[in-house]
């Protein structure tokens, strides 16, 4: 079972043990750290087991300002990868961003993460524009997407 609930300070180990684990350039825990105030809205998913033990499973950082929420990570533990977990994030932030009363909703993915950039499509992101060489990778860098979606067509 997995239930949906608002990020707090506490789940920032549990949050960055899952970045460490899914992610090649995981963000620090200073960044963590620096991603709850007022303009966030975090959530994480909780995946409770036959025996009623919570795990957290995956999470999202969202930033709303002046109308706009911007998706600034989002990421699900490799073992509960596949099962739905990331759509239910995405769904939470557009509703939840919506809530805060935003129409535009941005992110970015880099270039060669397909399976995120499947996820944002089907949510109905489109690519608005590209970052030359943004991201690090192992041997040089990659180009970071831009991704939008607008309630306001
Ligand atoms: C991107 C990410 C968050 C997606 O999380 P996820 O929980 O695996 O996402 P979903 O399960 O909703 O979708 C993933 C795939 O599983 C499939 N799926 C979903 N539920 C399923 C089910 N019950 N049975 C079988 N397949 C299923 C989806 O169709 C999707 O397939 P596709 O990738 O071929 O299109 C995750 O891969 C991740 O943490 N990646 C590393 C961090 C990262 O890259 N973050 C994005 C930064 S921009």
């Amino acid at each position: 079972m997995i239930h949906l609930r608002p990020a707090v300070a506490a789940d920032i180990s549990a949050m960055l043990a899952i970045e460490q684990a899914a992610t090649s350039h995981p963000w620090t825990r200073n960044l963590f750290e620096s991603s709850f105030g007022e303009r966030y809205f975090n959530t994480v998913a909780v995946s409770t087991d036959s025996a009623g033990i919570e795990e957290i499973a995956g999470f999202y950082i969202g930033e709303y300002i002046a109308g706009e929420a911007s998706l600034f990570d989002i990421a699900v533990h490799p073992k509960f990868q596949g099962q739905g977990i990331g759509q239910l994030l995405v769904d939470e932030f557009l509703a939840q961003g919506e809530a805060r009363g935003a129409s535009y909703f941005f992110l970015e993915v880099r270039e060669s993460n397909q399976s995120a950039i499947r996820l944002y499509e089907r949510s109905g992101f489109c690519q608005c524009g590209r970052r030359p060489r943004y991201y690090p990778t192992a041997t040089g860098t990659e180009d970071a997407l831009l991704y939008a979606l607008s309630y306001q067509n």
